[in-house]
């Protein structure tokens, strides 16, 4: 059996990908810091597979630690590089903090793959290096626009030096996935997002308004040209994303060349506006949304969504969970928060 190593395994995206990982019959060996997340995470990952998770905790950016891993870890055959500050705000108040983890991280990963023989890399990317795209669905091809926040510009950073790697005949083979909204969380409501503080994006400040943690929800806006004036995004739900690692890995292990580098979109296809995932929220849980329409936010995309079809040919995936099974998946991973924390 083959071991991956995932990097912020314990994190949102990679503790679902981890739970993929095993259900395909890898080995999954998570690495992370535990700075935006919680061991629990992993004990919640743990219940779903029905088995220990082996983990190393410590910190991308220390090359001691991650040749020590390597070095422990014989054979790991790919990685997968969650591991990322994703604050966008954030970064443009202390946009070093960003470049320093996000970008180094990256650099000190591909040079222990490097000194190990390791040749497989799936990146997290995202959608947010499109900016606003000139034509939509937003295909692969579309032009890479000046980053609008340092966490942008890492992603693209990431991406350059994930080309010239290639360009320079390493022997490293990389799919950078393009994220669009990931949302959800496990059906089981064993792991999910943790959001840390008052959550800057769409569905965990819904689930925590509907709750009561947070007030009334703003609507960012609703004079956009769009079918009813708010924004519009490609809602993804977290376990279809996983999913997707795990056919990028197949990928890789399949691809004969020394050195490769590929990107490839991860989302449904399809653009939800703010008020239709608030319309499909309440009519699915039958709780009314305190919301009201608020000031546009400074620097939002009008509307994105992805052009699926090299997700399909290259993957062999696609998106499973429609958007109404994934807000499903997030209010019932809200719901078990609250009964956590009442216990
Ligand atoms: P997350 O914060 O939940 O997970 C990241 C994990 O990495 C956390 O567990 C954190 O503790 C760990 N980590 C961060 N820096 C580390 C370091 N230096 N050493 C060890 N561990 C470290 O975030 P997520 O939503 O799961 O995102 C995963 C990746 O996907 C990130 O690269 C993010 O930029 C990218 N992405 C996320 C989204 C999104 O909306 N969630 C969209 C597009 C791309
Ligand atoms: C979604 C929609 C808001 C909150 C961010 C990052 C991006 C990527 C994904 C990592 C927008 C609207 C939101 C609220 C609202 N992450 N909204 N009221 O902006 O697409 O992207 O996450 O790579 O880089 O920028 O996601 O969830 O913040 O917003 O009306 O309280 O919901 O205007 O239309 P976004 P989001």
């Amino acid at each position: 059996m083959s071991k991956i190593l995932v990097t912020g395994g314990a994190g949102y995206i990679g503790s679902h990908t981890v739970v993929e990982l095993h259900n395909a019959g890898y080995i999954p060996i998570i690495i992370d810091n535990f700075c935006n997340s919680e061991k629990s995470a992993i004990t919640g990952t743990e219940r779903i597979i029905g088995t220990n998770v082996k983990l190393y905790e410590g910190d991308c950016n220390d090359s001691r630690f991650m040749e020590s891993v390597f070095e422990s870890e014989e054979n790991i055959s790919g990685c997968i590089h969650f591991a990322a500050y994703k604050a966008v705000g954030e970064s443009v108040s202390n946009p070093l903090k960003y470049y320093g983890n996000n970008v180094h991280s990256l650099v000190v990963l591909l040079d222990t793959m490097r000194k190990y023989k390791v040749a497989n890399i799936v990146f997290s990317s995202s959608c947010t290096v499109y900016g606003q795209p000139d034509a939509l669905p937003v295909t692969e091809e579309s032009p890479v626009k000046p980053a609008k926040s340092p966490y942008g510009n890492t992603k693209q950073i990431c991406e350059a030096i994930l080309k010239d790697i290639m360009e320079s005949g390493e022997n490293i083979k990389t799919i950078s996935l393009r994220y669009f909204n990931p949302i959800g969380a496990h059906p089981s409501s064993n792991i999910g997002e943790l959001p840390i503080g008052i959550p800057n994006n769409l569905i965990p400040f819904l689930t925590q308004s509907a709750i009561g943690i947070r007030g009334e929800l703003v609507v960012f806006g609703d004079d956009y040209d769009t079918v009813d004036g708010s924004c519009i995004r490609d809602y993804i739900h977290v376990v279809d994303l996983a999913k997707a690692h795990v056919k990028a890995l197949l990928v890789l292990e399949n691809i004969q060349e020394t050195n490769y580098l590929d990107f490839i979109n991860l989302g449904t296809g399809n653009g939800n506006s703010v008020l239709e995932v608030i319309n499909t929220f309440e009519s699915n849980t039958g709780i009314k949304v305190n919301y009201r329409i608020g000031p546009r936010r400074e620097g939002d995309v009008v509307k994105v969504w992805a052009d699926v079809k090299k997700a399909k040919d290259t993957l062999d995936w696609a998106a499973e969970f429609s958007l109404s099974d994934s807000l499903a998946d997030a209010w019932n991973w809200q719901l078990r928060l609250k009964n956590q924390n009442e216990k």
